[in-house]
């Protein structure tokens, strides 16, 4: 029989991994543009109505699964119901495929926390990402390395191997609980200065003042809903595997709603601090906040570094920014390949050594094959933009689909939450999650369907979009399907008994 499985020493320390891989990129960079652009202040209320009726109920969900199942995603949903098993397959397809680019943006952090302390980039910050640091050329497949950019990346693969062979204690848990205080103390040292900056307060304004008429576009509401779910990393398997290394005896719900709120608090700050800095930068170049602001990598790699160079003690703020980009991206990272290694060690019976490796060595490959050419930005940024919206959005609808009305495994969930939680679950949990999630879910996914199939997304080249985006959704979809009727190894956890 299989070695006993591993789990968290305790509560706290899955509080800091779960808390670890929700706080990542989304809230730095996604977040305060999305609020920005979404009403401003008026955008608290759908994002907190999402945070409530999507949100909270989805972790519950991903909670109970994982920890009645006490398995990987593809175990735990094969012991809800033998039908569900594929969704776990989904599931890691998709955190592959997140791992594969997910790691390179953590390189770029590390250079960039170098690059602060002379200001690289001189005085024309894209210039400089694109062409010197990037060396991005045409969207086209090419095999032209760039050693500024894969050799942090293979630093970053390599420390990954050490940090997830120590296994879910001692690797996992240890990482957090070492990484995410030093996260907050970075973070709230950055954002604190940057309140100090002339023009902060102008900055503040722009973010908050609110638009009410928002409150009327649906794809407001469509906006706030595609911010919780990315940002609570729910729906895509992360959230099963880890609360399935919890002690059988745990309060559930009363988890779920401290990550939930961390996440958010986590948002808000990183909201103020990000338009603090860009109030700064627009009174530098003397033009309105609204024509500075930008999103992910263009928040990141193109306005801090032009703040860092205008603001006094820049080098400090550079080390803050880039460190917690860095330590963000890192927590969230490890709860990525977690996903896909406790999948691999269920189903193939291995050791988490050999697991490991299994799991790292194909992604690293792949990884460095990919990200460091001159067209590395443009498949990150695809494979980004597919995999958000088409696989974790229809493999978070699928599987509430699936196990609500297809298996009807709805009450039993209920009943685990119940048996273990502080506060209970009852019909307005099973409504909010079997009527209300799976209506906003599949409305957005049609919606940006209809949108990606008329208008190439960024105007990207066919072949590109095909490879990258339609490809790699449909092989996600149709190899989870295979590979869910595949047998289970005799020396696999499934051999054992399922929980009572
Ligand atoms: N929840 C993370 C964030 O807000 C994002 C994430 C994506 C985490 C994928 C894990 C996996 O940035
Ligand atoms: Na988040």
């Amino acid at each position: 029989t299989p070695a006993k499985r591993e789990g968290f020493s305790s509560r706290r320390v899955f509080l800091f991994a779960a808390i670890g891989s929700a706080v990542g990129l989304g809230n730095i960079w996604r977040f305060p543009a999305a609020a920005y652009k979404n009403g401003g202040g008026a955008f608290m209320i759908p994002y907190i109505v999402a945070l409530l009726t999507a949100g909270v109920t989805f972790l519950f969900f991903d909670y109970a699964i994982g920890h009645r199942g006490r398995a990987s995603s593809p175990l735990a949903f094969r012991r809800l119901n033998r039908k569900t098993e594929f969704i776990g397959w989904w599931h890691m397809g998709i955190n592959s495929v997140i791992a594969i680019y997910y790691a390179a943006i953590i390189a770029w952090s590390v250079r960039y926390m170098i690059f602060s302390f002379n200001q690289e980039w001189g005085d024309d910050a894209k210039t400089f990402f694109m062409k010197d640091f990037l060396k991005a050329g045409k969207p086209q497949l090419s095999l032209d390395f760039n050693p500024g950019i894969l050799i942090p990346l293979v630093l970053v693969w390599l420390s990954l191997i050490v940090i997830m062979a120590l296994g879910v204690q001692k690797g996992v848990g240890a990482a957090n609980v070492v990484f995410m205080p030093l996260l907050i103390l970075m973070f709230v040292g950055l954002v604190a200065y940057s309140l100090t900056l002339p023009g902060a307060m102008t900055g503040l304004n722009t973010l908050f003042s609110p638009d009410w008429g928002a409150l009327a576009n649906g794809q407001v509401w469509v906006a706030a809903y595609g911010q919780i779910f990315f940002s609570l990393s729910i729906g895509f398997g992360i959230m099963v595997t880890y609360a399935s290394y919890l002690k059988p005896k745990t309060d559930l719900t009363g988890s779920g709603t401290v990550v939930g709120f961390a996440n958010s608090g986590f948002e808000l700050l990183a909201g103020i601090g990000v338009f603090a800095a860009l109030g700064f930068m627009a009174q530098a170049q003397g033009v309105a906040v609204g024509k500075v602001v930008e999103e992910g990598t263009g928040l990141a790699f193109i306005a801090f570094p032009t703040i860092i160079s205008q603001a006094p003690a820049g080098a400090l703020i550079g080390f803050l920014f880039f460190g917690s980009l860095l330590f963000a991206g890192f927590t969230s990272f490890i709860s990525i390949l977690e996903v896909i290694i406790a999948g691999v060690q269920d189903k193939a019976g291995t050791s988490r050594l050999i697991s490991t490796m299994i799991v790292i060595i194909p992604l690293a490959i792949i990884s460095t094959l990919l990200m460091p050419t001159s067209s590395g930005l443009y498949v990150l940024d695809i494979l980004d933009n597919f995999v958000n919206n088409f696989g974790i959005l229809a493999a978070g609808l699928t599987s509430i689909v699936v196990v609500v009305y297809c298996v009807r495994a709805l009450p039993t969930l209920r009943d685990h939450l119940n048996s273990v939680s502080s506060f209970k679950v009852g019909w307005l949990w099973m409504i909010l999650l079997a009527v209300v999630t799976p209506l906003i879910l599949g409305y957005s996914l049609i919606s940006t369907f209809f949108t990606s199939l008329f208008k190439p997304y960024e105007g990207y080249p066919a072949e590109l979009l095909l490879i990258f985006g339609w490809g790699m959704v449909a092989f996600l979809i149709i190899g989870s399907i295979v590979i869910s009727f595949l047998p289970w190894s005799h020396k696999s956890r499934a051999a054992e008994e399922p929980p009572a």
